[in-house]
């Protein structure tokens, strides 16, 4: 099976699914979209020309929707603590409506695979009219967004199919680390040791998302599990929060699965009422500062008779892995780029278990790929 895009035919190869190929593309799009914004002679971010100036802002805003407005709300973590920039960020669909005062001479970050989507479109258009420049990260260049925005940063993503994002939020995610680091730059927060840092980990994620990629088997038997599971909770930290609201929102979207995405430190004032040995917990708990503080709410849920599916690397599960049900190991990674890391064990998880419940993955029922009604 095929199917045209603007004239193009793309093929599936020898995956089963759109999902799966654009999945395994990954490496390369993350490889691709790092190659326009680093410059590899001086281990260095290299931006377009921006008719904004980081230095000047007091206040960024961002908008999207879908799993484009959760890369804003990773990247909402990465702009206050590596460029000190506050961050207000809004689903494009409440913010166009909620007649915010926008600050003048402001800046809004709109996200969109499609350039498309109307709630995004019309988001834009209320910055727009109230003196912001609009900066926007796009697959589709060639599209109502790409025309009205001030600048258009490219994701190098290549047409995405499947109507479940994967590979342009990788991508997003990708572009909006190397937006980060020019504002912190452009800000004067982050020496040149600490940039190259930044630099060495994101230049290191393709081979890393490669690695995740090879190493499934266990993944997919973790997969099979939670297909038969009626609710699922993800909990998440810091940046692995909003991942934990992507985990939730790619398992609703092709397994019909009821799951909800939650801030580890709320789990409290809620959630914990629905834990019992059927409901699965995906925990993702990369090894950073937020470590212990997660994994004390792994032992909340192990206490209660939780399943738990622990995300780290090695030494977090040397760590914290006995109370796990499965622990499922990713290379080990800075902190900054693991939202980018972590972000493909959801996928998957979220694949095997559709692939196990037979859902059509690439069509989902009542989903389309570009919202373009409100
Ligand atoms: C739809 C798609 C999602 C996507 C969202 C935003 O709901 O099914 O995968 O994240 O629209 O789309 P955009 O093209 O603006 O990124």
């Amino acid at each position: 099976q095929q199917t045209a895009l603007s004239g193009a035919v793309i093929g599936k190869g020898n995956y089963r699914h759109f999902m799966m190929k654009e999945i395994a593309e990954q490496p390369a799009v993350i490889g691709k979209t790092l190659q326009v914004f680093l410059d590899p002679n001086k281990r260095r971010i290299k931006l377009p020309a921006m008719p904004l100036d980081f230095a000047k802002l007091d206040r960024l805003t961002i908008t999207a929707c879908g799993t484009a407005y959760l890369a804003g709300f990773v990247a909402k973590y990465w702009f206050e603590q590596i460029a000190r920039l506050p961050v207000e960020i809004d689903v494009a669909s409440e913010f166009r409506y909620r007649n915010t005062p926008l600050p003048a001479n402001g800046a809004t970050l709109v996200i969109s695979q499609s350039g498309e989507t109307a709630d995004t479109l019309a988001a834009l258009r209320y910055a727009k009219a109230q003196g912001n420049e609009i900066v926007a990260i796009l697959n589709v260049l060639e599209s109502s967004i790409g025309r009205e925005a001030d600048i258009v940063l490219p994701i190098l993503a290549g047409p995405e199919i499947g109507v479940a994002s994967t590979k342009a939020f990788t991508a997003q995610l990708t572009v909006l680390a190397a937006l980060v680091l020019a504002a912190a730059k452009a800000r004067q927060v982050i020496d040149l040791r600490h940039e190259v840092e930044l630099y060495n980990a994101l230049v290191s994620l393709p081979g890393k998302v490669a690695e995740v990629l090879d190493n499934d088997d266990h993944l997919q038997k973790v997969a099979a599990e939670i297909s038969k599971a009626r609710t699922v909770l993800f909990l998440g930290r810091g940046s692995a929060y909003p991942l934990a609201l992507e985990g939730a929102l790619k398992l609703k979207e092709i397994t019909y699965i009821h799951a909800e995405g939650y801030a580890a430190g709320e789990m409290k004032h809620g959630p914990i009422a629905l834990i019992d040995g059927n409901v699965p917990v995906v925990i993702l708990a990369p090894h950073d500062n937020l470590f212990e503080k997660t994994t004390s709410n792994l032992q909340e849920v192990h206490a209660r008779g939780g399943r738990i599916i622990l995300i780290s690397d090695a030494e977090g599960i040397a760590r914290a892995g006995h109370g796990a049900t499965h622990a499922l190991e990713l290379p080990q990674v800075d902190p900054f780029v693991a939202p980018i890391l972590y972000a493909v064990p959801l996928q998957l998880l979220a694949y095997y278990a559709a692939v196990a419940k037979g859902t059509d993955i690439d069509q989902p029922r009542n989903l389309a790929k570009s919202v373009t009604v409100e």
